[in-house]
């Protein structure tokens, strides 16, 4: 591609969204971040890129999309919660679905030669035989925010088939890192962190030995922008390959804020896999990328993030 790279994100104010736009920028792009902002992250978008606060259903958000003439769209707009998908399915569809439906329908109606979605290995491959699961791991996912991931992976399918332009699926691992939201149901890095820092003990679901593929925020970034520049199509997984515990997260993280006690244990919710691992091989073959941050790094570095922010308060 010749010329500047200009970039709409969709849930750019999110905690993945922040840290993309900031290495988008650093690479030179132009952005456009399209957020509603029903979900963001305290980490503060930078000034250098226009925001333009609509949800992305609303038909301003698609003008907006259109008028910017991107080169290419990473829709990061979700509702990300799972047990939020259990609860009432409906709402997550027309977020999670219809909201994709509507960026996809304005890329192709604003000439956008790339889109490139956040999709989750772990929500759509379920209870997977194999592990770790590589991207031709049937999709079998166990929650309502699964299946919608695995819907509009096919809406990609579509409008990729239909011309309108080239498709990439992102299925990320568990994201965690700074700026991460600790304080809702989702993302057991963050909420950890943040009970700590509180002085409260760790809440652990079930028995804590499901595993889940911990991924650093960096490394996700670093991914989004080669897939935003790249040519790859169709689904790579994000993630380590590596199994990591419940337990082995809250046990790292209490020796890094040098918490003596147990935490408390709550029932798992009855469809939460019991494993999950994710092969990364294909996007170091279409991407050029590894994951570069080891787990117990990341958390550490993570929790000192959480830890200076309580201090700075
Ligand atoms: N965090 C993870 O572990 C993880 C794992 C797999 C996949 N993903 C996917 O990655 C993407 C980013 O996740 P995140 O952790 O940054 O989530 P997040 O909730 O922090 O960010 C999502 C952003 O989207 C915005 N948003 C939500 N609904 C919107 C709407 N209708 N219109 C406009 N904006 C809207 C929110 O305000 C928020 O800023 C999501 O698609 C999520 O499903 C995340």
């Amino acid at each position: 591609m010749t010329g500047q790279a200009r970039v709409v994100v969709t849930g750019g104010a999110g905690f993945v969204g922040v840290h993309s736009v900031e290495a988008l920028l650093a690479d030179g792009c132009a952005v456009l971040v399209i957020d509603n902002l029903s979900h963001p992250s305290d980490r503060a978008l930078p000034g250098s890129c226009d925001v333009v606060v609509r949800d992305v259903r609303e038909a301003d958000a698609r003008a907006a999309l259109i008028a910017f003439s991107p080169t290419a769209v990473l829709h990061l707009a979700a509702q990300g919660g799972v047990n939020r998908s259990w609860r009432d399915p409906a709402a997550d569809a027309r977020i999670n679905v219809q909201g994709t439906v509507s960026v996809l329908d304005a890329a192709r109606e604003g000439a956008c030669p790339r889109v490139v979605m956040a999709s989750s290995g772990g929500a759509l491959y379920g209870a997977a035989e194999e592990l770790p699961s590589d991207e031709d791991t049937r999709a079998q996912p166990r929650s309502p925010y699964g299946t919608a991931k695995w819907a509009v992976e096919q809406y990609l399918g579509y409008f990729a088939r239909a011309g309108a332009f080239a498709t990439l699926a992102l299925r990320y691992g568990n994201v965690y890192g700074p700026g991460q939201d600790g304080t809702g149901e989702a993302g057991v890095v963050a909420i950890t962190s943040v009970r700590l820092v509180n002085g409260e003990a760790p809440i652990v679901r079930g028995s804590g030995e499901q595993t889940r593929d911990f991924v650093y925020v960096g490394d996700v970034v670093r991914a989004n922008v080669a897939a935003v520049h790249g040519a790859a199509t169709g689904a790579v997984n994000i993630g380590t390959g590596r199994e990591t515990s419940v337990n082995r997260v809250v046990e790292t993280l209490c020796a890094a804020a040098g918490f003596q006690g147990a935490p408390d244990h709550v029932d798992m919710p009855p469809g939460e896999v019991s494993r999950s691992c994710l092969d990364v091989s294909r996007a170091g073959t279409l991407l050029g990328w590894a994951p570069g941050v080891d787990v117990e790094k990341g958390l550490f570095d993570t929790y000192a993030h959480f830890a200076q922010k309580a201090s700075a308060r």
